[in-house]
């Protein structure tokens, strides 16, 4: 009788446990793509932030990626909840406002709300990459005038103050909101020097 070692019990058991312990962590990561260098990621080389586990091609990529959300001016003002907390009240004084409450006439606010919370935190540098439509394309059909844009912004910058955020970040938040103007309001971009 052959040994059992030669039976290849051993390997697909194995097998079978290899699958399942990287299917588990797979199934546990948020991404399949290195969020730095677009190549598949390493199930085993993962990170965790703000309770969702990120999954990267590389120690680097991870370290890089940790680095990047502390430095972030998403992480600053205080992540998800304060993302939140602004664009609830953001929309309830942009809805309040009849200069510019009947752009919204008809739009689903509950969406608006998503996608407003998933553009700001990427725009801000939070840890997942906005993938709705760009800027121009959103907006386009609006043609949204500068004192329409203006009041917007002045709309977020009031909720940040009423909010309480550090000045010197408002400043960075109004920077971020400012750079998509020329897109917002379908305007030729100005050149940089
Ligand atoms: C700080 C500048 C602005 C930013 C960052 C911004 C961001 C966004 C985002 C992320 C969306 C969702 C896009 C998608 O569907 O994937 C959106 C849609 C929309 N925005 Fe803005 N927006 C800005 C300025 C404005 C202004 C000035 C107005 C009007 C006064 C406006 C009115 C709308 C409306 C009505 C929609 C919904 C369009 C639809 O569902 O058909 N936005 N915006």
């Amino acid at each position: 009788m052959k040994p059992l070692r030669h039976i290849p019990r051993f390997s697909l058991t194995s097998s079978i446990l290899l699958s399942f312990s990287l299917s588990g962590f797979s199934q546990n990561a948020v991404n399949e793509k290195c969020p730095i260098t677009g190549r598949a990621a390493n199930p085993k080389c993962t990170t965790k932030y703000e309770g969702e586990t990120y999954a990267f091609c590389s120690g680097k990529c991870c370290k890089e990626f940790t680095e990047d959300r502390h430095n972030s001016i998403y992480h600053k003002i205080g992540g998800a909840a304060a993302v939140n907390a602004t664009i609830d009240l953001f929309y309830t004084k942009v809805l309040a406002d009849k200069t510019v409450n009947h752009y919204f006439d008809g739009v689903d606010m509950k969406k608006q709300h998503k996608r407003q919370k998933a553009f700001v935190s990427a725009a801000l540098g939070g840890p997942k990459a906005w993938t709705g439509k760009d800027m121009r394309k959103a907006h386009l059909s609006l043609e949204l005038k500068e004192s329409d844009f203006n009041a917007i912004a002045g709309h977020l910058q009031k909720t940040l103050q009423e909010l309480k955020v550090k000045e010197e970040l408002i400043k960075q938040v109004m920077a971020v909101a400012a750079s998509t103007k020329d897109d917002v309001l379908n305007r030729k971009k100005k050149s940089a020097k």
